[in-house]
């Protein structure tokens, strides 16, 4: 199907400009004014922004974790993030400790084969490095299209790995051209903490918070970037919230090294004081934890000064009734926060609308670096000719509230209940065809792609 999108304001990580986009065979054929060809659809775009598909490279969608399974599976999650204007997510396959890579991504290739509605890839979360996963990592860059290796430096007993793993991966990857992404908490230092806390009876969820201190995170970042610069291997460092962990990136770059970082809309917008409402606080239990509001302040300027490259989510969504597995005891909340539909729409109304972002900032963050970073640009991340035809038509102006009662998330409550958001998105495109259009989803699970990535370095 062709469609001719008219009379929109097209804005990528570069331009701005008004102009007519044609479509067909699911990529962009001619962008002009005025363009004089018959389409089977037209969509009138006039007064309303034309965005790149947004993609969130970090989401978690049915995945075992903490003694359950988040509770978007692969059709909710990638349908939730399509009315919220991401087109494309890159979720994780986590590696068994004792098993193979081949095995974990067997394994999720059964939960998300055939059931995904918009585009995805995967991570590779490696938990046990050793001789034989060392074989499997050429393997994966290079037949599987699976570019990023996933790394976490805490989740200690459950996913985390030591240093000396950490080193031999670095050297694998790096040989092979791909990039490592890292959680970077200090495992040690917080289990420490969380018995501690346990020890003199403190188990609600403000000690998550508590037990994860800035230190925590501002030292493993600092440590992994120190590693990363010794190996030379590219590192991505994901959901970053505060400003020790930034300034160990801001202190990579004075030895002259480029260490990418993401940060999530909710370590944008929310603070710590939330753990403060007794068990309600469980809503945002997540790893690292909320921060203060200084740390929004650098997390906001480390945007603008090119420190951190990405805005995702860490979409990693549980029920109320599976955070109330911690009820007793804030170590068994399982960690994670919805947020895959509304990032574009937050992003936009808080950091465009309020002048903290440009309106090209926001494109490079929402959309441009992530497809870069991750090897699939310009493939993804842009409206350019030959691109794939993910593209999102964006009212400006429209206001409307966020809720449990109308987002399309598997989860019964909503990290952002009665926020009043300026701008919504009225239409999406995935690869040419009208996913969402008048508040309706009209593809259907199974059309959503995997897409295997190019290697990293040669995208960045
Ligand atoms: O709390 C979080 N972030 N849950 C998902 C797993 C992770 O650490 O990213
Ligand atoms: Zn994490
Ligand atoms: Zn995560």
């Amino acid at each position: 199907m062709s469609v001719l999108i008219k009379n929109g304001r097209i804005i990528t990580a570069t331009d701005d400009y008004v102009a007519d986009i044609f479509i067909d065979d699911e990529t962009v054929k001619f962008i002009g004014k005025n363009l004089l060809v018959n389409a089977d659809k037209e969509i009138d775009a006039t007064d309303k922004f034309v965005f790149p598909g947004g993609i969130d490279p970090h989401v978690h969608l049915d995945m075992p974790f903490m003694g359950t399974f988040s509770s978007d599976n692969y059709e909710t999650g990638t349908r939730a993030a399509l009315f919220g204007g991401t087109t494309m997510v890159i979720d994780f396959i986590l590696q068994k400790q004792g098993n193979s890579l081949r095995a974990a991504l067997e394994e999720w290739q059964g939960r998300s084969n055939s059931n995904c509605v918009g585009d995805y890839s995967f991570h590779m979360a490696v938990t046990d490095f050793n001789e034989n996963t060392k074989k499997e990592i050429q393997e994966m860059i290079e037949k599987e299209g699976i570019t990023s290796f996933k790394t976490f430096m805490a989740y200690k007993g459950a996913l985390m790995i030591d240093d000396r793993q950490m080193m031999g991966l670095m050297q694998e990857v790096k040989k092979h051209g791909g990039l490592i992404n890292v959680h970077a908490t200090n495992g040690d230092m917080i289990d420490f903490l969380i018995t501690k806390h346990k020890s003199e009876g403190q188990f609600s969820p403000l000690y998550h918070y508590l037990s994860q201190p800035e230190v925590t995170e501002a030292e493993a970042s600092g440590r992994f970037a120190d590693m990363a610069n010794y190996t030379g291997c590219p590192g991505y460092i994901v959901h970053m919230t505060c400003e020790g962990a930034l300034n160990a990136v801001r202190n990579a770059t004075k030895r002259n090294q480029k260490i990418f970082a993401e940060t999530c809309i909710q370590y944008l917008l929310l603070d710590a004081s939330l753990y403060e409402k007794d068990f309600e606080g469980a809503k945002w239990v997540m790893s690292p934890p909320l921060r203060e509001k200084k740390d929004q302040t650098n997390l906001w300027a480390g945007i603008n000064q090119g420190l951190i490259q990405v805005v995702a989510t860490d979409h990693c969504p549980f029920k109320w009734e599976q955070k109330l597995m911690g009820k007793d005891d804030f170590s068994k909340i399982p960690n994670g926060h919805p947020a895959i539909e509304n990032r574009m729409e937050l992003l936009f109304s808080e950091g465009v609308v309020k002048n903290k972002i440009t309106l090209n900032k926001y494109v490079e963050v929402a959309c441009t670096n992530p497809a870069k970073i991750f090897g699939m640009f310009p493939q993804k991340g842009t409206i350019a000719v030959g691109s794939d035809a993910d593209i999102v038509i964006f009212d400006p102006k429209e206001k409307h509230t966020l809720s449990a009662k109308t987002h399309h998330m598997n989860v019964d409550y909503s990290g952002y209940e009665g926020w009043e958001v300026t701008g919504k998105v009225k239409t999406v495109l995935l690869r040419g065809q009208v996913a969402i259009e008048n508040n309706q989803c009209h593809i259907e699970k199974g059309f959503g792609k995997f897409i295997k990535r190019k290697k990293v370095s040669q995208t960045i």
